[in-house]
């Protein structure tokens, strides 16, 4: 008898907490946190602002310690690391797409793409070689001098994706990737996105209050006060079938 083996988790959080501040001023943002994350899918992380998204992503993406609970990305808790381990971690095996961009203003989209391969030590033929290509994935080949401020919004958004990919992570975090756009390239933005996911069996997750993707997502997990308190499908969760 054959079994289709089950899907890797890729990250695994149970009770996660995390409070900022002390005292009287103490805001609990997480309150523990349960969240299962599998390889080639796309989970959208929704709820409304403050309730805990940017927090979650943080901790998953070792960038934040955490009060209380597991964390396991890949098998490993980022908190056992040490600093320089961690930055090692976040750099092969993690991708970041965040809100602003937060693309090098003075170089080009080109460079702006190779910039992680060549921290990760890739030959720097080698990585302006794949930057070029993955711009061209992004549909930018034909923008490769072009600096940030040359870009649209979608444009530079495109950059920031190939970015985050240029180094094949497992695990890709974008916190409101789409906050920024009009409707129509920010859907482009989440299908492209879900795509990579797709092609390479990397897991991605998207932390975003815009209900118009939840249609590209496999999974839906709704936060609400510092808690995830139920992952659906997206059709359960108000997004097109
Ligand atoms: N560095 C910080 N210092 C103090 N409070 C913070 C900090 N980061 C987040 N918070 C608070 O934690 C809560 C969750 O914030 P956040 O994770 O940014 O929510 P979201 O991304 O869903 O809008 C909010 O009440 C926010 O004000
Ligand atoms: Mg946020």
């Amino acid at each position: 008898m054959s079994q289709i083996p089950p899907p890797k988790e890729v990250v695994r959080c149970r009770g996660v907490t995390k409070s900022f501040g002390a005292g009287a001023a103490t805001v609990a943002a997480l309150r523990g946190v349960d969240l299962d994350v599998f390889d080639g899918e796309l989970l959208l992380l929704v709820g409304p602002s403050g309730c805990g998204k940017t927090t979650l992503l943080s901790i998953i993406g070792a960038m934040l310690g955490r009060d209380a609970g597991d964390c396991a990305v890949m098998g490993r808790d980022p908190a056992d690391m040490g600093r320089s381990e961690r930055a090692r971690f976040r750099g092969e095996s993690l991708g970041f797409v965040f809100q602003g961009f937060n693309l090098l203003p003075t170089l080009t989209a080109q460079e702006n793409v190779a910039v992680p391969l060549l921290i990760g030590g890739t030959p720097r033929r080698v990585a302006f070689e794949h930057a070029k290509e993955l711009l061209d994935v992004v549909g930018l080949g034909d923008r490769l001098e072009a600096r940030p401020s040359e870009l649209s919004g979608g444009q530079q958004q495109r950059v920031a994706i190939a970015r985050a990919l240029a180094r094949s992570p497992r695990l890709v975090l974008c916190d409101e990737p789409t906050s920024s756009l009009d409707h129509e390239t920010g859907a482009e933005m989440v299908d492209l996105l879900r795509r990579a996911a797709r092609t390479s069996g990397r897991a991605l997750i998207v932390a975003t209050h815009d209900t118009r993707i939840f249609s590209y997502a496999d999974r839906v997990a709704r936060m609400e006060d510092g808690r995830v308190l139920e992952v659906t499908p997206p059709a359960a969760a108000g997004g097109a079938p």
